[in-house]
């Protein structure tokens, strides 16, 4: 581990992150008691094309952790991160391409899963069953239904689930959240999220062999089958239903999660709306570059986020939070605070790096790997549990949802169900490829 990172988890550790709150999850612990080989919470990780790769270095860092098998379905992606991680981690991780056979080990403790969205809760259900702890990249579903039978089996398995938000872990976000809930800026009650990314055309794919590297059955897994085509693996599947949940779940995820969290806001809204759509370029990508989704909750309170996937240019540069007494501005290494008439009154700086590029992973990643550690190893609570994870990916969908059917939602605020329109209801949940479908 190099010094910054491990000087970082320290001060995590002990609270002297120059932070004046500790989420619940940040208190009271001791990195100088390094476990031994035989305590290390042993993981598989799935899917380590680009952020799996990330986390499993995260995983070597943590002194807490073990890589124990990578899981890939690109055979060059296994060959290389094996290899990586074992210049990491000295001991060599076992490489495999089906990660059922991970999930067989009884020595296995956790599952990893960085693998593209469709699979996010078949495989977090399959690795609970297999009595396996999760640590699940956000979204935390491909659907609102998927996430519900994500909750009933965690309920049912009684194992750690920890979404991959790693917000929720930054003692930046924290002490910000700390200082709404004091007052800082009065009651809060406009969220105001933004994402920008100079995002290149993915073009006109066409039908192709499959390439030999790859095992399309098991990447297609619970989705149902298609043709290979030449424009989707790796990454651009984010962009089509089959696979993906389009920019909002993907980068407008983790500022609406943390919207949520910083404004107190626990239920589901009444109304959503969006509006936008493939404004930018014209080519396969199905779902929108350019997206207004706002989400409106019964205690007088908003969230707003305007996805933009083709420019970088943004004007805010974070999310603003609007209070009846301040505003706050908020990155996720800073925060600056203002008065009603503009006036700035505060700044801070945290000590903290987050690497711009997420699939790098950065200071915050390693907070929530660390934090998964610690739940699964000494009941410390989960940052970022599985039901308020879902509370924000279910947001997300229903952006999807009104963007897609054209109009404006109305929900119950108990469970996020869309009210008198069946037509937008049916997207709660997707078709799966026979006998994938999940099940608790
Ligand atoms: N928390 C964050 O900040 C953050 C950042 C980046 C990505 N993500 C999430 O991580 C996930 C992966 O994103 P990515 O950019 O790395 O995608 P990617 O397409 O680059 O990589 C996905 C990898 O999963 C593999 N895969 C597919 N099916 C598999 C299976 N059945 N078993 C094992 N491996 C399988 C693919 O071969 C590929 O190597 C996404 O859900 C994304 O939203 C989270």
């Amino acid at each position: 581990m190099d010094h910054s990172r491990r000087d970082f988890l320290k001060k995590v550790a002990v609270g002297t992150a120059g932070i004046a709150f500790a989420g619940p999850g940040l208190q009271a612990r001791n990195v100088r008691n390094t476990p031994g080989a035989n305590e290390r919470v042993r993981v598989a990780v799935m899917g380590t094309n680009s952020r799996g790769a990330a986390l499993a270095r995260s995983v070597a860092r943590s002194e807490m952790g073990e890589v124990a098998y990578i899981c890939d379905v690109d055979e060059r992606v296994v060959e290389e991160t094996v290899q990586d991680i074992q210049n990491q981690q000295g001991k060599k991780p076992k490489g495999v391409y089906d990660f059922r056979r991970a999930l067989d080990d009884g020595s296995l403790d956790a599952l990893i899963i960085a693998a593209p969205d469709h699979w996010h809760t078949p495989a977090g259900i399959m690795a609970l069953q297999a009595g396996k702890h999760v640590y699940v990249e956000k979204p935390c579903s491909h659907n609102s239904r998927e996430g519900e039978l994500f909750i009933q089996a965690q309920k049912k398995y009684d194992k750690v689930v920890q979404m991959g938000d790693q917000n929720r872990s930054s003692p930046v976000c924290m002490q910000a959240v700390q200082e709404v809930r004091n007052g800082i800026i009065g009651r809060p009650y406009y969220g105001k999220a933004e994402y920008a990314r100079p995002r290149k055309s993915i073009g006109h794919g066409r039908e192709a062999p499959v390439p030999e590297w790859l095992h399309y059955d098991l990447w297609q897994g619970p989705a149902p089958r298609t043709a290979y085509r030449d424009n989707v693996i790796h990454y651009n599947w984010h962009w089509f239903w089959r696979w993906g949940t389009g920019e909002i779940n993907n980068n407008g995820i983790h500022p609406i999660d943390l919207m949520r969290w910083v404004m107190g806001i626990d239920t589901y809204p009444v109304l959503v709306s969006s509006s936008g759509g493939r404004f930018h370029y014209q080519d396969d990508w199905e779902f929108y570059d350019t997206q207004l989704a706002s989400f409106t909750f019964n205690d007088r309170k908003m969230i707003s986020w305007e996805g933009k996937s083709c420019t970088g240019y943004s004007a805010s540069g974070g999310s603003i939070i609007y209070g009846t007494e301040g505003n706050m501005v908020l990155t996720r290494d800073s925060y600056e605070i203002y008065d009603l008439e503009g006036n700035q009154i505060k700044t801070y700086k945290g000590d903290i790096e987050e690497a711009t590029d997420l699939q790098a992973g950065g200071d915050a990643t390693d907070a929530h790997i660390y934090n998964l550690f610690k739940s699964i190893k000494n009941n410390t609570p989960n940052n970022s549990p599985i039901d308020e994870g879902h509370k924000s990916n279910v947001l997300c969908h229903l952006g999807n949802i009104s963007q897609h059917v054209g109009r404006k939602l109305r929900i119950n605020p108990d469970n996020g169900h869309i009210l008198g329109d069946g037509e937008a209801m049916q997207m709660w949940g997707r078709t799966y490829e026979p006998g994938w479908e999940p099940k608790v």
